[in-house]
């Protein structure tokens, strides 16, 4: 086993708790930075501790946020981590068409707040950063299918437009000063820690619930877009084989197959032996003033030089996610009984 250090911002995330989990599985030391929050953020986090009882000890929490340059130097310096990795984000593309001021705050100065932390560090210790880049950067435009690392990038909102001024930060990085940074462009990637609000999970945790009985109707907005939907237990191996390679590069990862967010619903409602059309509106909130139409990656490069490829199919997918809330709605269900019951 290794013995190296990580520093993970966004650990409290999705993708935060698939690359801890590898990171310990390979022997690191894992610290994250945290928000302070009125109510409790670590929940994945606190799951990984339980599911792995033996490698705790070697997950580190620190209080921190990417908007503050100062707090972030100082947990540089002192973790000296070999490798960084900058999940944090506000990573809901309908919500930075809302705060598209601190959108940029957080997904691009925070990320050049990084790199400079890093830059520092590299002047004492080697230190290899991944940037957490996305398909959001080249906007779905029509004639683009698929896209790779040459396609050129038009960002159609806020949140894109902030991850692009944070790839390019990186590439500066790499360019002016030898720092070792990558882009991931990571296409969708879902699974059952998936924030509740992004579509995939917004459909599965409906529909298990419309399943017990819980709920009566999913509100929907636009059901035309496609989506590259991956696993995202499979995307974290190809942000750390990325750190591991030779010299620094940019990498698109994704599966190559494009869904519409109807074919996603039919899938899940299906599987639970349920109409999707008696159940789902259509609600104007949900639509973007611009929508990002169609996003299908080619990963060839990662697949050539990284070795990686997804392992898990868009069904299998759909199965983990529906299985694992499903068993959620039946607590819930049954938890209602029990409350009845009692009074
Ligand atoms: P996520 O579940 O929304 O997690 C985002 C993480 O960032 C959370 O830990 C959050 O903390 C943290 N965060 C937000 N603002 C912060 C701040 N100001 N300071 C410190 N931490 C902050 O996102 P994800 O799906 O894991 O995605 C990880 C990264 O990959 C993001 O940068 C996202 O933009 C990017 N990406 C995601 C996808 C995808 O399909 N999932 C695809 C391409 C790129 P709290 O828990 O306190 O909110
Ligand atoms: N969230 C949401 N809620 N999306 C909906 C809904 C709804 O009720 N109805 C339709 N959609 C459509 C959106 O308009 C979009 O076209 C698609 O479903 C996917 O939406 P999200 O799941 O919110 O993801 P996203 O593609 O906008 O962004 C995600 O993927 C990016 C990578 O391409 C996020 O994880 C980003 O952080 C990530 O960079």
């Amino acid at each position: 086993m290794v013995q190296r250090t990580a520093l993970i911002t966004g650990i409290t995330g999705q993708d935060g708790y698939y690359l801890t989990r590898l990171l310990l599985e390979k022997g690191y030391t894992v610290h994250g930075i945290v928000r302070r929050a009125s109510t409790m953020n670590r929940t994945r986090i606190d799951q990984l501790k339980l599911e792995m009882p033996d490698a705790a000890a070697r997950v580190i929490l620190h209080y921190g946020d990417l908007t503050d340059a100062a707090s972030l130097h100082r947990l540089v310096d002192e973790i000296a981590p070999d490798e960084i990795y900058n999940l944090a984000a506000q990573s809901h593309v309908r919500v930075s068409f809302d705060t598209p001021l601190y959108t940029q705050q957080v997904n691009a100065d925070g990320a050049l707040n990084v790199l400079e932390s890093a830059r520092v560090l590299n002047n004492r210790k080697p230190v290899r950063v991944y940037q957490a880049s996305t398909s959001e950067m080249f906007g779905g435009m029509p004639g683009t299918v698929p896209q790779s690392e040459a396609t050129p990038f038009h960002p159609r909102s806020p949140y894109g437009c902030a991850k692009v001024a944070a790839f390019y930060y990186t590439v500066h990085y790499r360019e002016s000063c030898g720092l070792f940074a990558c882009n991931g462009i990571l296409f969708n990637h879902e699974s059952p820690m998936r924030g509740e609000t992004f579509v995939t999970r917004k459909i599965t945790l409906a529909a298990t619930r419309i399943k017990m009985g819980l709920q009566s109707t999913l509100r929907m907005g636009n059901l035309k877009a496609e989506r590259d939907w991956g696993f995202a237990g499979d995307y974290v191996e190809a942000m750390w084989r990325m750190l591991q390679q030779p010299q620094p590069d940019d990498f698109v990862i994704s599966t190559g197959q494009m869904h519409s967010v109807e074919e996603f619903l039919v899938a899940v409602f299906t599987r639970l032996e349920l109409d999707w059309r008696e159940y789902v509106q259509i609600d104007p909130q949900y639509f973007r003033a611009t929508e990002v139409e169609q996003l299908c990656g080619d990963s060839r490069k990662a697949r050539e030089l990284l070795g990686w490829q997804p392992r898990t199919s868009f069904t299998q997918l759909v199965d983990l996610m529906v299985a694992h809330d499903l068993r959620l709605a039946k607590q819930e269900r049954d938890l209602a009984g029990l409350a009845s019951r009692s009074v």
